[in-house]
């Protein structure tokens, strides 16, 4: 500081040292005026807020990221516009929140009117869909019948009693010409077998599928029946020590009998294994035994893998599987199908007839609505690889499910409304499937 003739007052002061330039000049209170050199340097001593501030400057300044981050988090303007990013947060979760119980409130309001109506009568088929909706369980048949019925209320009509929609119509599988008729795919595979592993080792190892395998044959406890087991490419993931029994069946000789070979390298001591040629659509009379249901051998868990695009009526197969399910018994199924993009799909479709000829499988169809049509409860259902892999286990209708399925959301957080719907949607499927 520059200070010219300064003058300082000191009644009150004891002794007071001031740094002047570069001289330590001491005077006491008794002298009453002190009058500087002109041009003479005085340099205050900084108080502790100075020395904090220019502390903080210097951090703002820093080189280091944390510390200027640091630096930056204290200051006033992030404070406060963090507080104003607080309210807006605040606000946002206020709009949300109560979007959020209005719409939940709406679901609970219709459910509670449809249920009413169930009681009284059959509810009508787009009541069935908004429960499903509701649920967020809708394929692509179901979004179909939906938006149809929106654009007749859009019209005007507000009543569907009596009203149901012509099923075939909105049916992907039947409708969409790029997904070929089904056929009897034996012959194609008595000849692929011997080149079947190899020509797919490749395929399965870009996309990981080893781990979807895993997952499929983790279900497999007690007496096991595995459909379309093709050359076995499942047995690698096969515990033994949770199965009783295994049967594999397959409508392809040469297929199956590189299965059995697999199955006796790997297994060489488990014995409770058999091997039967015949396709999964006549399941019922291979089971039968004297054509006496209570004779019937049944399972504890049927697993198929990529079997459904190759079968002639996949839809009678899934049927016979739950016919053929013990109490409690699980179907478990690792499948390809139509994905959950458009993009994806159209390359399927694109492809349709390329791929029935080299792998005699129909890789385009709507497994959902396989699944729908053959009347199976899903107790699980995922998809990978853009959606075009299923993973799916189910049950018998009216098997519960047990305390390991009840996931942890469906148990502890899922609202009363989540447990009614499915209730509601469950007794509105018996219904449809009697
Ligand atoms: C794509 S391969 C899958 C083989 C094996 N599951 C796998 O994951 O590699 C399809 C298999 O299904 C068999 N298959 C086709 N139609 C069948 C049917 N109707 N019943 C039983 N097996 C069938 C074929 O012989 C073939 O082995």
């Amino acid at each position: 500081m520059m200070i010219r003739n300064l003058v300082v007052k000191c009644h009150r002061l004891g002794p007071v040292t001031f740094k002047v330039g570069f001289n330590f000049v001491r005077f006491s209170s008794n002298s009453h005026t002190y009058i500087s050199k002109p041009n003479t340097r005085v340099r205050k001593v900084k108080t502790k807020e100075e020395i904090a501030n220019e502390l903080f400057e210097r951090q703002l300044k820093s080189d280091n990221r944390l510390i200027r981050w640091g630096a930056i988090a204290r200051s006033d303007k992030f404070r406060k516009g963090m507080t104003k990013y607080l309210i807006g947060l605040y606000v946002i979760f206020l709009i949300y929140g109560g979007s959020f119980m209005k719409e939940l409130y709406g679901k609970e309001k219709e459910l509670e009117t449809i249920q009413a109506k169930e009681t009284t009568g059959n509810i009508n088929e787009y009541e069935q869909l908004r429960m499903k909706s509701m649920t967020g369980k809708l394929r692509t048949r179901d979004k179909l019948k939906l938006e149809k019925y929106e654009e007749m209320k859009k019209e005007g009509k507000d009543n569907f009693d009596g009203v149901e929609l012509d099923g075939e119509e909105y049916e992907i599988n039947n409708k969409n010409k790029h997904i070929l008729p089904a056929r009897d795919t034996t012959e194609f595979y008595e000849g692929k077998a011997v080149d079947y592993d190899k020509e797919v080792n490749f395929e399965e190892r870009m996309i990981f599928m080893g781990r979807r395998r895993k997952w499929l044959m983790r279900h497999c406890k007690g007496d096991v029946l595995e459909v379309s087991c093709g050359t076995g490419r499942n047995i690698k993931y096969l515990d033994p020590s949770q199965v009783h029994s295994i049967t594999y069946i397959d409508s392809s000789k040469n297929m199956i009998e590189l299965s059995q070979e697999k199955f006796k390298e790997r297994f060489p001591k488990f014995a409770n294994a058999a091997f039967v040629v015949g396709k999964a659509e006549d399941l019922l009379n291979l089971a039968s035994r004297n054509d006496e249901e209570s004779k019937t051998v049944k399972y504890d868990t049927i697993v198929e893998s990529f079997g459904l695009c190759s079968h002639e009526d996949p839809v009678k197969a899934l049927k016979n599987f739950a016919k053929l399910l013990k109490p409690g018994g699980r179907i478990v199924l690792l499948e390809h199908g139509r994905g959950e993009y458009d993009f994806i799909n159209k390359a399927l479709d694109d492809r349709a007839e390329k791929r029935l000829e080299t792998w005699g499988c129909r890789w385009n169809l709507d497994i959902g609505e396989l699944l729908d049509d053959s009347g199976l409860d899903i107790v699980d259902e995922s998809r990978t690889h853009l959606g075009t892999t299923w993973c799916i286990v189910a049950k018998k209708k009216g098997d519960s499910k047990s305390k390991e399925e009840i996931g942890f959301y469906e148990k502890y957080v899922s609202s009363g409304v989540q447990s009614k719907l499915e209730t509601a949607s469950n007794s509105s499927k018996h219904q449809q499937t009697k």
